[in-house]
């Protein structure tokens, strides 16, 4: 399904490349591409204009000495309003979004890919992700991209073409999987793939936090205005914060397996405080055991209810050691036959993926993060459908899925409020890898 091949013959639409072995044998620091105009200003694009997305364009500003946002669009017209008063005031002199380069809808993104850029930045709800992806792809841009990737098995084979497409265009494809960009975690983890605890046995890992805050429905609003003001209670919209937010820890496991996959997953999961309309349709516990090949199993725990105690870190249990992690200290320490503890700095991972993004830009050897953001966003999408339906499921039947939560159309009207999931109850909708249909 995934094809790694290079497209030799991609030429860029207003890009003249240099080689980075010319800028190598000249020893001067000389950007490996550069417009065609002359000017070396790299155009960003950013499309959701939120939290996530505000931040991420901030760090983009930083990143690179020549860089300029310069087209940004949301669903909502305050949401990029006050967004854009923000980094107008930290960055006066880069941002350069005049109102007819402001977009608002449901095809925003499209208007925002059209504008001359030459990064994307994506960071809405991830439902809308894979479409934004592909849309950025297919028109050559680089992209940064923030977790998770998709919200069903559809969006991530989508993904997963994107990103492929994206190593045959030679473009960067960065995901918001922000602790792989973490010093503190990557020589962490460089140890553990070297191993520093011997062979990895098991894992468990957590994201036990309190809960999520809402935004009151105004009567004016639409039942789809209202989800998307709301969307990580809509499972359609966010994955359920096992997909939205626990996929962090959750691509731990995929790192410290060296991206192996689990051959199956079983969960439990269920909603105890969550309770009506207003808190959507997400659960708000899960505890998945990943198995794998060889019979180890990984552990992941997460839960959002108010009151309890937090905890978000990784253990580590190897036949030599024992790593535990807690990212945020942080703390990455190894007990064993090698003892080891973190001392090192810890620059802000956010501004770390910014600067290694342009970099790769700048020198033509891009990045492309696409495969494993896939495969972690999916083995958290694996483990939400087997909670959902109780069934123990395996990955080629959870990759290969037909469920797409896509809703029956993208306006502001009414649409379906969506059901709560129960066990033995939601149906799970196995699929078969393409190569193995009929056989
Ligand atoms: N890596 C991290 O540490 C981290 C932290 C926070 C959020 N995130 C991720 O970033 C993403 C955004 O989260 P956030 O906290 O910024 O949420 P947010 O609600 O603050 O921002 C999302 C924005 O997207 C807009 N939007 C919604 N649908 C859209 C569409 N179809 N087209 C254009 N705009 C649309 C919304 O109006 C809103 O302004 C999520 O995927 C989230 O998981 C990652």
């Amino acid at each position: 399904m995934i094809s790694n091949k290079n497209n030799s013959d991609l030429t860029r639409r207003d890009f003249v490349r240099t080689t980075a072995a010319v800028a190598t044998a000249s020893a001067l620091v000389i950007p490996t591409w550069a417009h065609a105009s002359g000017d070396d200003t790299i155009r960003v694009g950013f499309i959701g204009c939120g939290g996530r997305g505000t931040g991420a364009a901030g760090q983009a500003l930083k990143a690179d000495p020549n860089v300029k946002l310069v087209a940004m669009g949301d669903a909502f017209e305050d949401r990029l309003a006050s967004s854009l008063k923000r980094l107008s005031s930290s960055h006066a002199d880069k941002v350069d979004v005049p109102v007819e380069r402001q977009f608002i809808g449901f095809d925003a993104y499209k208007k925002v890919i059209a504008s001359d850029v030459d990064v994307v930045i994506l960071t809405t709800p991830p439902h809308f992700r894979p479409a934004h992806l592909k849309a950025a792809i297919d028109a050559g841009k680089h992209v940064f991209c923030e977790k998770p990737m998709a919200v069903d098995a559809t969006g991530v084979r989508s993904v997963l073409e994107s990103a492929a497409e994206a190593k045959r265009k030679g473009l960067s494809l960065m995901s918001g999987f922000c602790w792989r960009y973490s010093y503190a975690q990557r020589e962490t983890y460089g140890r553990i793939l070297d191993g520093g605890i011997g062979d990895v046995v098991s894992m468990h890992t957590t994201y036990n936090t309190g809960i999520l805050g809402k935004k009151p429905r105004q009567n004016h609003w639409s039942d789809m205005e209202w989800q998307m003001r709301n969307w990580q209670h809509f499972t359609w919209l966010s994955g359920d914060h096992i997909a939205e937010q626990a996929c962090h820890a959750i691509d731990w496991i995929n790192w410290a397996m060296n991206g192996e996959m689990p051959v199956k997953a079983t969960a439990l999961g269920g909603r105890q405080v969550r309770k009506g309309a207003e808190s959507g349709n997400v659960y708000d516990h899960f505890s998945v055991t990943y198995e794998y090949e060889d019979g180890r199993r990984c552990f992941h725990s997460c839960r959002q209810i108010p009151n309890c105690s937090n905890d978000n870190t990784a253990h580590i249990t190897g036949t030599k050691g024992i790593c535990t992690i807690n990212p945020w200290g942080p703390d990455c320490v190894i007990k064993g036959e090698k003892p080891w503890r973190y001392k090192g700095e810890n620059p802000n991972m956010y501004q770390v993926e910014h600067n290694e993004l342009f970099a790769a830009i700048r020198s033509g050897q891009p990045i492309n993060d696409g495969i494993w953001m896939a495969n972690s966003t999916m083995m958290s999408i694996m483990g939400r459908m087997s909670a959902y339906t109780g069934k123990t499921v395996t990955w080629e039947q959870a990759l290969y899925s037909p469920e797409d939560l896509t809703p029956s159309h993208y306006e502001f009207s009414n649409v379906q409020m969506p059901a709560v999931a129960m066990p033995g109850q939601t149906e799970f909708l196995p699929g078969k890898a393409p190569e193995l249909i009929g056989s």
